[in-house]
């Protein structure tokens, strides 16, 4: 299983400044130094976190793939055929919002995301959707030409108690077994921390976790090197547990 590194909020606390530290690509490589399969971002339209310029320097120095989570605008799309990271993955976008709160409404988009994500593909780019756990949006992507779909965790990291947690954790198995029955790459995350990875790391359906806030935050107290290290042996861990 790969763990993609969203190193987001390492810029977050940057921009808290409006200063140049810590700076993102710095995180990036240390982040592939320890072990991280690939380096996850999200341009944001108000540009909250990670700035065009961290998108630039991203391509030139990572060596891991590199995927750019953006909302399905014109302006991304440009940005994204011009950089042309290893993968997008398209995400809802609110401005409001302190984090992505919910998977892409694909089933009520589907005319426009076949479009714009042909356009995507033309110019070379693989692209994942981040969806709730759900058939019929898995239907749908796979409808519209998606290479991969991304499942949302975040209920099942929200969920109130054991019982509710069981069953979000059942939600995203079968959702992950039903998009790889339809031949289609499986991803997950949002959400996901160190005590709450591993029953979701042994959905052998799931082929990547993309982390960020979790690792990120952890990160101050062991350093970056350490905190994606514990994450890949957590992982590596729950993988093994299920062969
Ligand atoms: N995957 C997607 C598509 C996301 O939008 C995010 C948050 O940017 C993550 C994974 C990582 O979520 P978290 O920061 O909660 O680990």
């Amino acid at each position: 299983m790969r763990l993609g590194v969203n190193i987001d909020h390492i810029a977050t606390i940057r921009e808290a400044r409006k200063t140049y530290e810590p700076d993102p690509v710095k995180g990036a490589l240390i982040a592939q130094d320890a072990g991280a399969d690939q380096i996850t971002f999200h341009l944001r339209e108000d540009r909250r976190h990670i700035q065009d310029s961290d998108v630039e320097k991203l391509k030139c120095v990572v060596r891991i793939p590199l995927n750019m989570e953006m909302a399905p605008t014109e302006e991304m799309k440009e940005i994204a055929l011009r950089i042309k990271p290893d993968r997008i993955t398209l995400v809802p976008e609110k401005r409001q919002e302190i984090t992505t709160e919910g998977g892409l409404d694909v089933v009520g988009m589907e005319d426009f995301l076949r479009d714009y994500i042909s356009q995507l593909k033309a110019g070379g780019l693989k692209v994942a959707l981040f969806i709730d756990p759900d058939f019929s949006q898995i239907d749908a992507s796979v409808n519209v030409g998606a290479d991969a779909v991304e499942i949302h965790t975040g209920e099942y990291a929200n969920a109130k108690d054991e019982r509710d947690r069981e069953y979000q954790l059942e939600r995203v198995r079968k959702a992950s077994q039903y998009a790889k029955s339809k031949g289609i790459n499986v991803f997950a995350g949002h959400g996901l921390t160190y005590t709450n990875v591993k029953p979701i790391a042994s959905i052998k359906e799931i082929e990547e976790l993309n982390i960020g806030h979790s690792i990120i935050a952890n990160s101050v107290f062991l350093g970056l090197d350490e905190a994606v290290r514990l994450m890949k042996r957590l992982i590596s861990e729950a993988r093994n547990d299920t062969l």
